[in-house]
């Protein structure tokens, strides 16, 4: 995992919900009730877009069949038995962080880069 910041010029926070992708990873970057959270971009009912979606008391709701997700921790609503990928964000001085996975080759070229 690693901390990144989301370039200001990508993102407004006019949008309730937006779609960006950092260093390799889409991700729902969600303005929510003067709170920020970020999600996974499909939802895993049936692969819908959640960036189409909307929110609603602090749960991002799929287009396509109306799932309901938890902005913090993906949980789906009861009786769904389903959740989506929720990724931890920081507000820094210089802007807002966002955790995401490393892939395999980002890890490589990483490391050559130290050496
Ligand atoms: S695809 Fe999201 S609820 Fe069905």
């Amino acid at each position: 995992m690693k901390w990144l910041r989301i370039p200001e010029q990508t993102f407004s926070s006019e949008k309730e919900i937006q779609l960006l992708k950092l260093s390799g990873t889409k991700f729902c970057l969600i303005h929510h009730q003067g709170h920020w959270y970020a999600t996974a971009t499909r939802c895993t009912h049936a692969g819908a877009n959640l960036a189409y979606g909307w929110c609603e008391k602090g749960e991002i709701i799929c287009p396509y069949h109306r799932h309901r997700f938890n902005l913090i921790n993906g949980k789906g609503a009861e009786g769904q038995n389903n959740y989506i990928r929720t990724y931890r964000l920081q507000q820094r001085e210089d802007g807002i962080y966002i955790e995401l996975p490393q892939s395999l080759f980002r890890k490589i070229l990483d490391f050559f880069k130290l050496l």
